[in-house]
């Protein structure tokens, strides 16, 4: 089967005996044993939740999918495989909450980490030590959109022993499969494009290995960030459309970016299907297209806001990923969590801005953006 046919129906079989098209809903927190034993608690499982664990398991070429609340929810449970005295190789550019985790609740627990540019794979070799078991990565990366060679950084992980785990959340399946490139596991924020409508949080871990499967549907259980079987429900709903929603956003998100390329009032646009993007051939390779997500520099750095608010067809808004575009300004939205010298050396500047682009008519977004930039 192929994507678009997995994502609609791997999870979504016909349910029995009614042969409901749609699955159902199992608001249940508990199970009658009488007749069976699978089913015990919905902590640890839940029929709504198993049908979206298969499907992504499907659509990540993986063989175990596990859902949670949130996206923290499911890197805060992948970070389970870490014990004491244990060391991660964290992208520099990553999410503010993966920072924020490793730097002010993993150190607490004596896991140490070391945050380096992973488009400098020298550097990264160089940040592993004996006791590293954890290589983490994002591809695009969030804000500042570098792309990471996912092959390589595998290979590296595995001849040190070390896990290696990709962030999918900015390319989604549909355009970067990581563990058919070696990676070990793959983390999603559900809340993005799977979900797809800004209506829902959500978190999912997928793999190959049973070795990490085990231990991680243990803490699935024994931490307990697991979603509703609402919130399953609409991401499984999300996920059919999947594939036509990515062919748009990468449609619109190509015109804008070549739009703001040429616009005088922006400095840079940072956009791995843009030529003049440092990743642009490493993007082409690994990902069936460039995506949604793109970041850019305004030569104005201090009156940023003031322009991302005249904005009208664009909402100012954290969040990615879904089919309205949503813009907003990292340095004081979403890597606020930073401290300023960690912003500077990370190059989110006062006039760095992140568009998620959406899939409203493109020609409007680019008026919207025009319109704004004046
Ligand atoms: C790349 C990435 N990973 C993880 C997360 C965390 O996901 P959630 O907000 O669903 O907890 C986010 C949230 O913005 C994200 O952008």
């Amino acid at each position: 089967m192929r994507f678009s046919t997995k994502a609609i129906h791997i999870g979504n079989e016909p349910e029995a005996p009614s042969g409901a098209v749609t699955p159902p809903i199992y608001m249940t927190s508990t199970y009658s044993q009488r007749d069976q034993s699978e089913h015990d608690y919905a902590r640890g499982i839940n029929p709504t939740r198993t049908r979206l664990e298969q499907n992504l398991a499907a659509l990540e070429e993986g063989k175990h999918g596990l859902c949670f609340s949130s996206g923290m929810g499911a890197i805060t449970t992948a970070l389970t495989l870490l014990k004491k005295g244990d060391h991660a190789v964290v992208t520099d550019d990553c999410y503010g909450g993966v920072f924020r985790i490793f730097t002010r609740i993993m150190n607490r627990y004596g896991i140490d980490a070391t945050f380096v540019d992973m488009t400098d794979l020298v550097a990264v070799e160089d940040a592993v030590r004996p006791e590293t078991r954890m290589v983490w990565a994002e591809s695009p990366t969030n804000p500042r959109m570098k792309v990471v060679d996912l092959k390589e950084l595998a290979a590296i992980a595995k001849a040190h022993d070390a896990i290696s785990v990709c962030d999918n959340t900015f390319a989604s399946p549909y355009l970067q499969q990581p563990l058919a490139m070696g990676i070990d596991l793959v983390v999603h924020s559900m809340t993005k494009y799977l979900g797809g409508h800004a209506d829902v949080l959500g978190g999912a871990l997928v793999m190959r290995r049973d070795d990490l499967h085990e231990p991680l549907k243990f803490a699935q259980n024994a931490l307990g960030a697991v979603p509703s079987p609402f919130d399953c429900w609409l991401v499984l709903r999300g996920v059919k459309t999947l594939a036509v929603r990515m062919e748009r956003h990468c449609d619109n998100a190509e015109a804008v970016a070549k739009f703001l390329s040429g616009h005088p009032k922006v400095e840079r646009v940072l956009y791995p299907g843009l030529p003049s993007h440092p990743g642009f051939s490493i993007a082409k390779r690994q990902m069936r297209r460039a995506g949604g997500m793109m970041s850019f520099v305004l030569k104005d750095g201090p009156r940023t806001m003031d322009v991302l608010k005249r904005l009208g067809v664009v909402t100012l808004a954290e969040s990615l990923g879904g089919v309205e575009s949503l813009i907003e300004h990292p340095a004081s939205m979403t890597h606020a969590s930073l401290p300023p010298k960690e912003l500077e050396a990370r190059g989110i500047s006062a006039g760095l801005v992140r568009f998620s682009v959406g899939i409203e008519d493109g020609e409007d977004l680019i008026e919207d953006l025009g319109r704004a930039l004046g």
